[in-house]
């Protein structure tokens, strides 16, 4: 884990609320992977103090660059949305897990909702160089919600929208089963970040066939460095409990007590 000042190099819209950010990663530290996420410092100003999460959602090893998408939600991501290039951010990474490996020969699926998008894009990309042949099924409210990008033209991709303004009507569940329903290779491992109503779903649909599933857990949080217990989870094992910032993001579905 490291903490430094880095430059803004690129922030910009990608569709409505949503943007992306590339910031300068010093070429001397560790690269993040696909899972792990950052932390931000808010601003003087937002009259925010808790530092805050956002999963790496890609990393340029070439430009030393690293990414994240975001979501204007409050006042530190309404803050963000307004910085310029050259601005410098305090960034603590990266940290939490990373997704696993795919097992074996499984076709990796990957399932993103709504902003869950970012960590997706990263693992999508890191497994493209690696000559696998994964699926990215990207669901969200509606088209709006949906960013157009050369991703998109590299991996086979799913778009569904809930009011079938784009790509398929329905959840990105609905378009998993449908997916599935078209005969597509049945050996299959999930990879998932979005809203926990859609993790859930997931997770008992992997329980039902038997397939691995690994989801990345969005949960407020407090220190982020394992200290706090402010974003605690409730598992099966253990103490009952597991922290997010630290035994997760990611973890196997089926760890999970869901409630
Ligand atoms: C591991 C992790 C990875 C994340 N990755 C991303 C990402 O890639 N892109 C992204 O846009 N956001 C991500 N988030 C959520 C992000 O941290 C919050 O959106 C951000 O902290 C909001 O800050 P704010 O000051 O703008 O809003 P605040 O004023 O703090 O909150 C505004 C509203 O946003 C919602 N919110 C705040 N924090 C969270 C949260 N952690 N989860 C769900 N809803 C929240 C609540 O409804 C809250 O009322 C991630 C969170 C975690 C824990
Ligand atoms: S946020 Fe403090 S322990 Fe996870």
């Amino acid at each position: 884990m490291e903490h430094f000042s880095t430059p803004i190099v690129h922030n910009a819209p990608i569709c409505e609320r949503y943007h992306v950010m590339k910031l300068g990663w010093p070429p001397q530290f560790a690269p993040p992977l696909p899972g792990q996420f950052l932390t931000i410092q808010p601003p003087p100003g937002t009259g925010a103090l808790l530092r805050r999460p956002f999963a790496v959602s890609d990393y340029d090893p070439l430009l030393s660059q690293i990414e994240i998408v975001y979501e204007r939600r409050g006042s530190v991501t309404s803050h963000l949305a307004a910085c310029r290039p050259g601005e410098s951010l305090d960034i603590l990474a990266p940290l939490g897990k990373a997704f696993p490996e795919p097992t074996g020969s499984a076709r990796p699926v990957l399932l993103a909702g709504g902003i869950g998008m970012g960590p997706m894009f990263f693992l999508a990309t890191s497994l493209l160089s690696r000559d696998t042949n994964p699926v990215l099924i990207l669901g969200a409210r509606d088209s709006t919600l949906i960013p157009d990008l050369p991703l998109f033209e590299r991996i086979d991709t799913i778009i569904a929208t809930d009011d079938g303004s784009r790509g398929f009507h329905g959840t990105s569940i609905d378009a998993l089963h449908s997916f599935e329903a078209d005969g597509n290779d049945m050996n299959v491992e999930y990879f998932a970040c979005g809203p926990m109503p859609m993790l859930q779903a997931l997770a008992v649909h992997a329980e039902q066939t038997s397939r691995k599933c690994w989801v990345s857990i969005e949960q407020t949080m407090g220190c982020a460095v394992g200290a706090c217990m402010g974003c605690v989870i409730p598992v099966h094992g253990g103490n009952g409990y597991a922290r997010v910032c630290t035994e997760g993001p990611i973890f196997d579905s089926q760890e999970i007590a869901w409630t």
